[in-house]
């Protein structure tokens, strides 16, 4: 986990849920990001960002009342309903929903985004977190899938995750339609199913059934739906249908196609992924450690009604979550110092005052270059400027005394190696 907990005791903890980030928080919060960015780049993601604060009612009007008990609404001094956004999705079906008719689709965005959700709080599950989001929007066809899937695993990877560290778990909501309905369930009834079974984690497996009966499935219904949960394979789930529907044709697809993407091992098809949000219509997806310890590491689909319902024309989307709260846990249960920062730059002291412009000289030249510089804020003796030099941040020290302005050069110390070499400077 990145970040520093609340709840020490002290007068001075963040609130309950909310992370501070100390200098050395943001060591593992960086590499997270970078690889978030990096594996977008190269997948040809481009950014975008939105205001943390969104209108309650645009949340509202796909999740409905309960949202309101899930996440941080407020009303604003002018009597606005707005909210901390619990995720990016709908802000960004709204801001393609403003532009739709300018905008070329389809597109393909990222943002890292900090999220606030008024959750129970439990290992992996924190009230604000940042979330990684991949979308493609106006894409129908599976490649949709395969690239936000692809190019979380680069990020994986590059996190040194091995493919035997992570699986993706996919299945499809059309899917499970299909088995529903070939359970004699009417499509008006599915969205309460999915619920429950979105749930069954949760609440386990008597609560499902029980919630499963009140979307008006009976018993044997629900046992042979939870049957096909215990890892049925897509030819298990053909055997059920009496041969394949368009979903099932569509899963084939992504995970024969994802083979050939290098995914092929790390692809798990598992009819039990359902997501909790309304919005997915196709196929879904969820990544976890090999182990399933932790809980997911990301999470997306398909949402091909969304900015539709919202308002804006019609047009399909596929994408995902990838938040740093479960990642972090894992990798911080690898041996230490893996995320350490190599020493850089040059950490410069002067003794007096006359000292100071040659020093200020010295730094500006190394910056110029491209390199760090620390410059002293004040004079120091040189046993106080070494020690604080030498704690590890710095790969270089130089200190200038007025001997060494005096000859136009300083020597400038290789930490590690102990090694000198000498620097011209310039007097004040
Ligand atoms: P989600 O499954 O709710 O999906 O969240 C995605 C990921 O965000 C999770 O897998 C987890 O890594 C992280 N996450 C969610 N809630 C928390 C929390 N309370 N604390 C820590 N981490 C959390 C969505 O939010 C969808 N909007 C993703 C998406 C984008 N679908 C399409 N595009």
């Amino acid at each position: 986990m990145t970040g520093t907990q609340a709840g020490s005791g002290s007068g001075f903890a963040a609130p309950r849920g909310m992370r501070d980030f100390y200098p050395e928080d943001m060591l593992p919060r960086e590499r997270i990001f970078g690889a978030w960015r990096a594996a977008a780049r190269l997948y040809g993601f481009v950014p975008y960002d939105a205001c943390v604060i969104e209108t309650l009612d645009l949340l509202k009007r796909k999740a409905g009342e309960e949202i309101v008990e899930q996440i941080y609404a407020f009303t604003d001094k002018s009597g606005r309903s707005l909210a901390l956004r619990p995720e990016m999705t709908p802000t960004l079906a709204r801001m393609i929903a403003a532009r739709q008719s300018s905008l070329a689709l389809p597109l393909k965005w990222f943002a890292i985004a900090q999220c606030f959700r008024y959750e129970r709080m439990s290992k992996g599950r924190r009230r604000e977190h940042y979330q990684w989001n991949l979308d493609v929007v106006g894409e129908p066809s599976v490649g949709a899938e395969l690239e936000v899937v692809a190019a979380a695993a680069h990020a994986l990877r590059a996190l040194g995750f091995a493919d035997a560290d992570f699986k993706v778990h996919f299945s499809s909501r059309a899917l499970l339609a299909d088995v529903m309905t070939r359970l004699d369930v009417p499509p008006e009834r599915h969205a309460a199913a999915f619920l429950a079974l979105d749930k069954r984690d949760k609440i386990g497996e008597d609560a499902t059934r029980a919630m499963l009966g009140e979307a008006g499935l009976g018993a044997a219904a629900s046992a042979a739906l939870l049957g096909l949960f215990g890892g049925a394979a897509l030819d298990d789930v053909a055997g059920f249908l009496r041969g394949d529907s368009d979903a099932l044709a569509g899963l084939r697809e992504f995970a024969g196609l994802g083979a050939a993407y290098g995914l092929g091992d790390a692809l798990r098809f598992d009819l039990s992924v359902v997501r909790g949000l309304a919005y997915y219509t196709g196929i879904v997806f969820e990544a976890y450690d090999a182990a399933r310890r932790f809980r997911a590491i990301f999470g997306g689909g398909r949402y091909d009604n969304l900015l539709g319902e919202l308002g804006g024309q019609p047009a399909t989307g596929v994408g995902l979550g990838f938040g740093d709260v479960v990642v972090a846990e894992i990798m911080a249960e690898r041996p230490a110092g893996a995320s350490a920062p190599a020493p850089a730059g040059t950490a410069i002291g002067y003794m007096e005052p006359d000292q100071r412009k040659a020093a200020m000289r010295l730094a500006a030249r190394i910056r110029q270059s491209g390199e760090p510089a620390d410059l002293a804020l004040r004079p120091e003796k040189a046993r106080a400027f070494f020690s604080r030099a030498n704690r590890g941040c710095f790969a270089r020290a130089a200190y200038v005394g007025p001997d060494d302005v005096a000859a136009g050069a300083v020597r400038v110390k290789d930490l590690s190696k102990g090694t000198e070499s000498s620097e011209r400077i310039e007097a004040g």
